[in-house]
């Protein structure tokens, strides 16, 4: 069983055996103490070595900090008064793997996140990123929990693609050439690299968005949504982006704005409690150790209401506030996460969904409004990250979206599909992509985006 297990149970039991890695040793003069983690939770299982219950001396002087072990013995009471409610009594101890205390790098004196981040391969055996992954994988639950439980179907979209879904050119190719034998690559005839040689017979890349294969399945089968790894090449070194990333993208036929903003908030907010009905230990560390306003962050995501401003109402806010910008604010400006968090931290103090920017700003396929100038996208923002959340209505009517694409310079052949979605059948539609480690930002307190995945993949770093 699990130390989780055992302690949650809380019956006393004889002959069992819990193995797992020793977090500390004390000796007194009659007793040793160990306590031992096996990740299945915060809580570490005491274990006492008494001389009458067996022969400890040889193995006591292995069990150190890090050293991974079996024990057997019998699970009791602890005497009144003592900070756990049961501890294992050992009668025999196995060393599964011995851990050299003058070298194992996860000492208690180097705990610096930046530290832990080159040693991304033993920071799983902290209290701290222990509890960050727990809560990854419940929040990872939270999410499919939510979409099953409203009708959506999960679908899976390629990670292979040849079609660039945001129009920014932040793409990683995807190539099957040899790029390490420059001679040995396909030419044509003007001597530039021939990707009809290709595996693909074309040029493909990995995706930064399933949306656009998102908004074709939603197209026949009502309510989708999407969970996995997108990759954006752009080269930006900041605490709330990553390379690659975990996106959940929900798309919806027969949605308009309104009720995307509506599924968003509702989504937001469910997945928040689910977390903190589920993980409270693991919370509670966050809430103590590393952002003490945490708690009261959560409170403010489930409890209120967000703010819904339009983009030219957000324009009024943050003009007068120009003097504190790096980026000034008018009219047609992309706003920066300077701006966001004013509006989230400062102004407002709750999570607010900015609506209709401006159609130069948002992307191609944002539906466009009637007054020729805006376009229904959204942002959902929230205190500490900014842009938590971004989706829209897509432009459902087939010249509308021929027009906006030659706008945007996109060739329309190679969207022959996704034109082809609004001449049969075309029908209004919405979605919205979450960054799944940003949301991890938001439920844990963790400042940095290196710290919420296990192997961050950042600008210089791909190690392990
Ligand atoms: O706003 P974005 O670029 O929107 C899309 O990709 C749409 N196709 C989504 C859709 O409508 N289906 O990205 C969506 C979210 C952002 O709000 C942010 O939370 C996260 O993805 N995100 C990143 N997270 C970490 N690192 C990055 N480099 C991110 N870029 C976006
Ligand atoms: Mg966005």
């Amino acid at each position: 069983m699990t130390v989780k297990e055992l302690l949650r149970a809380g019956v006393v039991r004889k002959d069992l055996v819990v193995k797992g890695w020793i977090k500390t040793k004390r000796d007194s003069k009659t007793f040793s103490f160990a306590e031992l983690n096996d990740g299945s939770s915060r809580e570490n299982l005491q274990i006492i070595f008494d001389a009458k219950d067996g022969d400890f001396g040889a193995v006591l002087p292995r069990l150190v900090t890090g050293a991974s072990v079996a024990v057997y013995g019998d699970l009791i009471e602890s005497p009144a008064g003592a900070k756990q409610k049961m501890e294992l009594r050992a009668k025999r101890v196995e060393i599964c793997g011995d851990c050299d205390p003058e070298k194992f790098p996860i000492q208690k004196k180097q705990t610096s996140d930046e530290f832990l981040r080159t040693m991304a391969h033993l920071r799983p055996r902290t209290n701290k990123y222990g509890a960050m992954l727990r809560i990854r994988s419940e929040l990872a639950f939270a999410v499919h929990k939510y979409f099953r439980d409203n009708g959506f179907f999960y679908v899976h979209t390629p990670i292979i693609t040849a079609s660039d879904c945001e129009g920014a050119g932040e793409m990683f190719t995807a190539t099957s050439l040899d790029l390490s034998n420059l001679a040995s690559l396909p030419r044509t005839d003007k001597g530039e690299l021939d990707f009809s040689k290709e595996l693909f017979g074309k040029k493909t890349y990995l995706t930064v968005s399933g949306q656009l294969e998102g908004e074709a399945l939603a197209l026949g089968l009502g309510k989708i949504y999407t969970f996995g790894p997108t990759f954006r090449a752009e080269n930006s070194n900041t605490y709330r982006h990553c390379a690659e990333f975990w996106q959940i993208e929900p798309e919806m036929a027969f949605y308009e704005l309104e009720d995307d903003m509506e599924l968003a908030e509702d989504f937001v907010k469910s997945i928040t409690r689910h977390v903190l009905e589920n993980c409270r230990s693991d919370l509670d560390l966050f809430a103590r150790f590393v952002d003490t306003e945490l708690m009261a962050t959560l409170k403010n995501v489930t409890e209120h209401k967000y703010e819904r401003l339009a983009y030219t109402d957000a324009v009024k806010i943050l003009e007068p506030e120009n003097g504190r910008f790096e980026t000034k604010v008018s009219w047609g400006v992309d706003l920066a996460s300077e701006h966001e968090r004013f509006l989230v931290e400062n102004y407002f103090k709750k999570p607010t969904i900015l609506y209709n920017k401006p159609k130069e700003v948002g992307a191609f396929y944002m539906k466009l409004n009637d007054d020729g100038k805006t376009v229904r996208g959204m942002d959902l923002l929230v205190p500490r990250i900014g842009e938590l959340v971004g989706g829209s209505e897509r432009e459902n009517r087939l010249d509308v979206l021929e027009k906006k694409m030659a706008d945007f310079k996109i060739n329309p052949e190679s969207y022959w599909w996704y034109l082809d979605l609004r001449r049969y059948g075309s029908a209004p539609h919405s979605g919205f992509g979450l960054g799944f480690e940003r949301m991890m930002m938001l439920v844990t307190g963790i400042s940095n985006i290196r710290d919420v995945t296990a192997f961050p993949r950042v600008p210089g770093c791909a190690e392990f």
